[in-house]
């Protein structure tokens, strides 16, 4: 059995070194994620948060980290990351690790805990199942590149937020994500904490469509590259394929690029999307601009992180963009689980 004890400073680059053999997903496709140069910079996105480490052999061989948020009616508990190091798999580690952050779920009375996980992450899946959550719903993870600049000619007033605006913003996002499980309808004031609270998004990142002077879409624009950088450590056959026939045609036309096996890639993410649903033009010129602002900085990738029903992703299909899944596991502790048919994804979370 491992020794399991708190988070101190001076485990920081060991955890990094151990989250740089973790890949997350099978032989056909893996991510891996490197948070350097401090494995807990993205904790301190939220109010509460935890990590936990593993011993064994007077080793450090693993790790959870975990935050509690606030619920409508009870708090919850969001499983950030767990991270085992290769030689020490299949011991059982990674579930202390989980019953240990159950552990602290039930003691605040948490109504539930979950947790996102790749769909080719097989050994985290199963391991889910083991301790009982249950897959709830699928997201997609969006990727695409600003490989041309847009041009076309703009319907809608596009500004950066401006502070007289926030309370129309506001009304526009608590609409859209109405009844959305895990989310918590902002004030303006907690939208503009939320938002600033995050290194690299802030309000001053954030875009409002304007049609005859009301706002009918919105969106922010957050560098997530300041908190982590990714590398696709496995790719499928067709992606390498695609790349590969993308990269000769690009002699001749703009096409977009896949990041190639072993590239480390920066992403910033489209967050705190919303729109009217006649108003879907608008978004796309949002998501346009960001393209633009993308391509004249030589930053390639972008995207965002949302549910599989989410109306964004009709907007997104002109994109190009590639998809994976992901899926949401949760398992109740002291009290009902949400409704998960419709749900919110935090982009905090998204830091996997
Ligand atoms: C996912 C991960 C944390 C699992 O760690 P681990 O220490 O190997 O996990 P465990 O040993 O507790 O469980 C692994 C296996 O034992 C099983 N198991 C654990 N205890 C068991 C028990 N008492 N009885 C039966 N099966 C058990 C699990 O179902 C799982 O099954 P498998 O071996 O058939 O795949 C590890 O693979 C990892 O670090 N992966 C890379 C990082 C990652 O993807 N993290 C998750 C996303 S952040």
């Amino acid at each position: 059995m491992a020794h399991i004890r708190p988070f101190r400073d001076e485990d920081n680059k060991t955890l990094l070194d151990i989250e740089r053999l973790c890949p997350q997903g099978n032989e056909e496709l893996a991510l891996v994620v490197d948070k350097g140069p401090d494995i807990t910079a993205r904790y301190e996105l939220y109010d509460n948060w935890d990590i936990r480490i593993a011993e064994k052999d007077n080793r450090t061989v693993g790790w959870i980290g975990w935050t509690v948020k606030q619920g409508i009616e009870k708090k919850y508990v969001y499983i950030a990351e767990v991270m085992v190091h290769p030689d020490y798999r299949g011991q059982g580690i990674g579930t202390g690790l989980i019953k240990e952050a159950e552990r602290a779920a039930q003691e605040i009375e948490a109504s539930h805990i979950y947790c996102y996980v790749y769909e080719t992450n097989k050994d985290f899946m199963e391991l889910c199942q083991y301790l009982e959550y249950t897959r709830q719903k699928e997201i997609r993870s969006i990727g695409m590149s600003a490989y041309r600049k847009d041009h076309t000619e703009r319907k809608y007033d596009l500004e950066r937020i401006n502070h007289k605006d926030i309370f129309e913003v506001v009304k526009l996002i608590n609409s859209y994500y109405y009844g959305r499980a895990h989310f918590l309808p902002f004030s303006t004031d907690s939208f503009r904490t939320y938002a600033n609270g995050i290194l690299g998004y802030g309000l001053e990142n954030f875009i409002v469509a304007k049609w005859k002077g009301n706002i009918v879409a919105c969106g922010g624009f957050w560098d997530s590259s300041v908190l982590m950088e990714m590398t696709y450590t496995k790719e499928p056959l067709m992606w390498k394929l695609v790349a590969n026939a993308y990269g000769i045609l690009r002699h001749f036309i703009s096409m977009p690029r896949i990041p190639s096996e072993g590239e480390c890639f920066d992403f910033y993410s489209i967050v705190n999307h919303a729109f009217e649903s006649k108003h879907e033009c608008a978004m796309e010129e949002i998501l346009n601009y960001c393209n633009n602002l993308m391509f004249d900085t030589k930053c390639e990738f972008f995207g965002t992180y949302t549910d599989s029903d989410d109306p964004l992703i009709d907007v997104l299909k002109k994109f190009k963009p590639m998809c994976k899944t992901l899926y949401l596991y949760a398992k109740p502790i002291a009290g009902k689980m949400p409704d998960f048919d419709k749900i919110y994804v935090d982009c905090r979370d998204t830091i996997l």
